[in-house]
């Protein structure tokens, strides 16, 4: 991966059906100085210093893909519920584990909702914990626990969670979705088990794209316009 002490950008895959822009990041967990432009939220100023550092990064990498995408980088303010308030005309996400970040950013012409999410693989007694909390039964006898299906389970429903809750404002439970495909050309499927809406009633299917990068795996669940 990139892995640069600044936001890059990043390109895991190819034949994607609308324009975004992903940026990525190794961070230090000393915060340091905020980026220029980049003003914490009060409660992220008086947090610890570990989650001043992913917050920061998250927002660096923000600027940076709406940067990209737009030639104008701005920080994401930040809502009572934690979600980024993306400029208007745009939808995004973040993500960060370990020292890692990430956040992408589309048009909201082209996409209604985008999330990202980047986790380390599981050990066998991760996938297990994990797989108890945030896998339906019928997911936890197809995939056991399995340390690379139950962290693509996991992470694939973080990345819908963060793609449909702006959308839809109701709580998405882990046990709304399952993950019921995934190829080696990284490519996965999501079934709701149960109706979210009325676009989004139970049965419907909705792709992921995943990437492995040494023992991060990283997905990305779009809803185009
Ligand atoms: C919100 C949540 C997805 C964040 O997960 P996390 O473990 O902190 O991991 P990540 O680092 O990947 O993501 C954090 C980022 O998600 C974003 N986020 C938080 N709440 C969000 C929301 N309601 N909608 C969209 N994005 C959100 C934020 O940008 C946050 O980073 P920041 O606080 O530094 O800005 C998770 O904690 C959660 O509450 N999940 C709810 C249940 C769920 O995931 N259901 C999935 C079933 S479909």
């Amino acid at each position: 991966m990139l892995l640069e002490s600044g936001p890059k950008l990043l390109h895991p895959w190819q034949d994607e059906p609308i324009d975004y822009r992903c940026a990525a990041m190794r961070f230090s967990r000393e915060p340091g100085q905020a980026a220029p432009g980049i003003v914490l939220p009060d409660r992220i100023a008086r947090a610890a210093p570990r989650r001043r550092a992913e917050w920061l990064a998250g927002r660096r990498c923000a600027s940076e893909a709406l940067r990209l995408l737009t030639g104008q980088g701005a920080c994401p303010g930040m809502a009572s519920d934690r979600s980024p308030l993306w400029p208007v005309g745009i939808v995004g996400s973040i993500s960060h584990s370990g020292d890692v970040a990430i956040a992408i950013a589309a048009r909201a012409g082209a996409c209604r909702g985008i999330g990202v999410d980047i986790e380390r693989l599981m050990d066998g007694q991760g996938a297990s914990e994990v797989a108890s909390e945030a896998l339906t039964p019928r997911e936890r006898r197809r995939l056991g626990n399995d340390p690379f299906s139950v962290t693509l389970a996991f992470s694939a429903k973080e990345s819908l969670f963060k793609a449909l809750h702006p959308l839809l404002r109701r709580p998405i439970s882990f046990q709304l979705s399952e993950l019921v495909a995934w190829n080696g050309q990284g490519t996965a499927r999501l079934r709701l088990v149960e109706g979210l809406s009325s676009e989004f009633p139970a049965g419907r299917e909705i792709e992921a794209r995943f990437a492995r990068f040494g023992d991060l795996l990283l997905t990305r669940v779009l809803i185009p316009a």
